[in-house]
């Protein structure tokens, strides 16, 4: 479900009206909703409530430390890739002893610091991961809890850039490969293996290849409880998509419900590491039309917003609802919107039929996850500001980049004594 209606022709975000976000904070921006961040979280919690579950946002849906300070507020944990996510997850308020880490490039700075932060777990994806977590541990004189993520070999049918379980994929351990490392595992002394986990990609709009996952994992887990190796969870991943145009995945409750039937005679808590589902949708891309150019061929509607703001459209080809702020009875026509960035891709929509005049305010939806997480500075372009409705208030929750912080990184040459 989308956060965004129309009230009078005018479109809103919960009780403001996404003009006066505009003339206060300028355009482009990102708006998202507290409700529905916190409406969707809960649905996953409230779905999972028949067994032992923990849910780990995916931080890099959308990292913003407000947004990660409201679900560090429901209890949430995190699912963390870096070292840069662990600090904005502990900036926001989030308990350490709930992230799990994953990710197959985990360095010995991003190792240590975690220990150091006494996290969950490391979903270990790799034999060498392995050995350099055991031989950190060992040093620092602690012991760690590891899982094994597992990489099952199952198509989640979803774009080919967002597909991780597959054999040819880098993510996780060959299902083939794990009893034997979990035995080599009992013999070391500073980590303990307390779950399996997977997660094979993410925009999957069917339930049936996470029910091929769950089955491969217990299939797993009961032959590690053969040989005497008891777990503590099996972690699900994420990866529920969500509706941006006419996809209709299974709703949050349907996916859960579908998960537990499989799970529930098991006494083993389940981890789930959703990133979209609970902010996809709650959150948009505002952005102003600079310009209306017609050729013979084309109408193009050259807004200020970006690939460099949204990637999502160049990089997958993602089709994202492009809504008017305040809508026309006019006569529609077909129009790209495109961006100003010197690329052809650069587009957030093609052929959209919209009544548009100059100056107009569009809605781009469906971006609150992987959007601004995913934005840069291409072109010298600065990064767009972040705000948070909450009914009737919206809060500067990230302002927007000045060009001063553009190269404030920088240096320039001494030149003097070149010739
Ligand atoms: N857990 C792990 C280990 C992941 O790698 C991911 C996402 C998630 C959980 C969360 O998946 P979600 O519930 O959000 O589907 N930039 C792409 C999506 C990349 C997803 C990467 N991993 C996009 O804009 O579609």
């Amino acid at each position: 479900m989308s956060c965004l209606y129309y009230r009078d022709s005018h479109l809103y975000i919960e009780n403001i009206n996404l003009k006066d976000i505009a003339e206060e904070f300028g355009t482009p921006c990102y708006v998202y909703s507290r409700s529905a961040i916190e409406t969707n979280w809960r649905a996953f919690d409230e779905a999972f409530k028949t067994i032992s579950h923990h849910i780990c946002y995916a931080v890099k849906a959308n990292s913003n430390i407000a947004i990660l300070g409201l679900l560090a507020k429901l209890n949430s944990g995190f699912d963390i890739v870096s070292l840069g996510e662990m600090e904005r997850v502990i900036a926001a308020g989030g308990d350490p002893q709930k992230i799990v880490f994953s990710g197959v490039g985990k360095k010995q700075v991003e190792i240590e610091r975690a220990i150091e932060k006494k996290i969950h777990c490391f979903n270990v994806e790799s034999e060498p991961e392995l050995e350099r977590i055991q031989t950190i541990a060992s040093r620092l004189n602690t012991t760690v809890n590891i899982a094994l993520r597992i990489n099952p070999n199952i198509d989640p049918h979803t774009h080919s850039h967002i597909t991780t379980g597959l054999n040819e994929s880098k993510f996780g351990i060959d299902i083939n490969d794990v009893i034997s490392l979990a035995k080599k595992i009992s013999a070391l002394d500073s980590v303990q293996l307390i779950g399996i986990a997977s997660h094979i990609g993410s925009q999957i709009v069917h339930l049936d290849p996470f029910l091929k996952v769950i089955d491969r994992l217990l299939d797993v887990y009961k032959q590690l409880q053969q040989i005497g190796i008891n777990l503590q969870h099996i972690n699900i991943g994420g990866g529920l998509g969500i509706t941006y145009h006419d996809e209709h995945p299974p709703g949050i409750r349907e996916y859960a419900q579908a998960l537990q039937d499989k799970l529930h005679q098991q006494n083993i808590r389940v981890i789930i590491e959703p990133g979209r589902a609970i902010v996809g949708n709650a959150g948009i891309l505002l952005s102003r039309i600079e310009y209306l150019k017609h050729t013979q061929h084309k109408n193009f509607a050259i807004i200020d917003a970006g690939m460099n703001d949204l990637l999502r459209p160049a990089l997958y080809d993602a089709w994202q609802t492009i809504l008017p702020v305040e809508s026309r009875q006019t006569e529609k026509k077909l129009y790209d919107i495109a961006g100003p960035v010197c690329e052809s891709a650069d587009f957030l929509g093609k052929d959209r039929e919209l009544a548009l005049n100059p100056g107009d305010l569009l809605a781009i939806n469906s971006s609150g996850a992987y959007g601004f997480s995913m934005s840069s500075n291409y072109n010298s372009r600065c990064r767009p500001p972040e705000i948070l409705i909450d009914g009737d208030h919206a809060t500067l929750i990230r302002r927007r980049e000045t060009i001063d912080e553009l190269f404030a990184s920088e240096k320039t040459l001494d030149l003097a004594h070149c010739k």
